[in-house]
């Protein structure tokens, strides 16, 4: 059936009935109750009082009506849409309190747990060590120079006068690396890095190098396959014994602090000429050879020195063989045990430590990075 009726009561159109806006109301009310969670209560705002809410077709209903009858329904679906509305806003607010609630519980933190740590990594002692003594020489103006490790036998040895049958050669014992005929050798010391920047370079030279080298000496305290050098190289015009004392003078006084000077002691080097053999005042008894209870000191054995490495003038046969003018220019050289430098600055006895790698050793040396 279609078009106005004249007996038409608007109380009687099924969605607008007093019984049935209740219902709507109160099946709304109901859900908005049972709503556990806020994602729950949107579900419910959408089907209650959203745009295709029963609430929300039934209001859609009352243009429809006559004039007469609109006021009541009207009134009467508002009513309802108000408390359906009001009840969300309750609910809303109910549910954000409790879920605030629980995030601060769930998410709570207790500072006062133990960790499973996870411990950072940091830079060895030996590296961090090789950067503080190449430190040094950049600030006297020095250049820091590199060489492999895999070196050839004739920059290892014969370009530093150390010949074929040069007796000195035995005093360095060498990994020799295969076949033969390659004549490479895993460097025995860092003065290789002095042939190949003279042999790369024109003087002025001032370089150090501080890198790893091998020798096949048993493990001890004091003696590893694996260990690290400093080698330092000077070539400029007029460069004398002097020069070297002084450089080697501030070098120790960097690492050791006020007092620690060098003495020299005649020693012999193929590459320098004259050589000296380097010692350090004893940074533990700093020269007086006996402790403070009167007994000798054991780090000096009473000797109020501690070898350090080896230096010298360097040897004119080292110069030619690596294209240098020995009639225009002199220079110096030295080479210094890195480990020992760290052993001796921070009281390590045993070179084991420096290189089984146990945390337990490098953690007291901190993050230096
Ligand atoms: N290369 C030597 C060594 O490993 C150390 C050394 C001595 C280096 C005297 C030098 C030097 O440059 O002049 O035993």
């Amino acid at each position: 059936m279609s078009g106005p009726n004249s007996d038409y009561d608007p109380v009687e159109v099924t969605p607008l009935r007093a019984d049935e806006v209740e219902a709507m109301r109160d099946a709304a009310l109901d859900a908005i109750a049972g709503a556990q969670d806020l994602a729950a209560l949107k579900q419910v705002r959408l089907e209650h009082a959203g745009d295709r809410s029963p609430l929300a077709l039934a209001n859609r209903e009352i243009g429809a009506l006559p004039p007469q009858a609109r006021k009541e329904a009207g009134a009467r679906v508002g009513k309802a849409r108000g408390e359906v509305n009001k009840a969300l806003g309750q609910r809303t607010a109910v549910l954000e309190a409790e879920h605030a609630e629980r995030i601060l519980v769930e998410e709570t933190v207790d500072v006062t747990l133990p960790t499973d740590r996870v411990i950072a990594g940091a830079r060895h002692p030996i590296t961090t060590m090789s950067e503080r003594i190449a430190d040094v020489f950049v600030s006297m103006g020095w250049e820091i120079a590199e060489g492999p490790q895999v070196e050839a036998e004739w920059l290892n040895f014969d370009a530093l006068n150390l010949g074929p049958d040069h007796p000195a050669r035995t005093m360095q014992d060498t990994f020799w690396l295969e076949p033969a005929e390659a004549a490479l050798v895993l460097r025995t010391h860092t003065s290789p890095v002095q042939a190949r920047t003279m042999l790369t370079r024109k003087p002025p030279i001032y370089i150090a190098c501080p890198g790893r080298v091998y020798r096949t000496d048993e493990i001890d305290a004091t003696h590893s396959p694996v260990f690290h050098q400093v080698e330092g190289l000077v070539i400029d015009e007029g460069i004398t014994m002097a020069h070297l004392k002084g450089s080697l003078d501030h070098f120790a006084t960097s690492m050791f602090g006020d007092g620690i000077t060098t003495r020299f002691r005649p020693s012999y080097f193929p590459f320098t000429e004259p050589s000296a053999e380097v010692d350090l005042v004893c940074f533990v008894c700093r020269g007086a050879a006996v402790n403070e209870e009167g007994d000798t000191c054991r780090t000096c054995r009473g000797e109020g020195w501690i070898e350090w490495g080896g230096c010298g003038v360097v040897n004119p046969r080292v110069l030619v063989a690596c294209g240098v003018d020995p009639d225009t220019y002199t220079g110096f050289a030295f080479g210094m045990g890195i480990d020992r430098t760290l052993m001796f600055r921070h009281n390590v006895e045993d070179l084991r430590d420096v290189f089984e790698g146990d945390v337990r050793f490098t953690q007291p040396f901190g993050m230096e990075i």
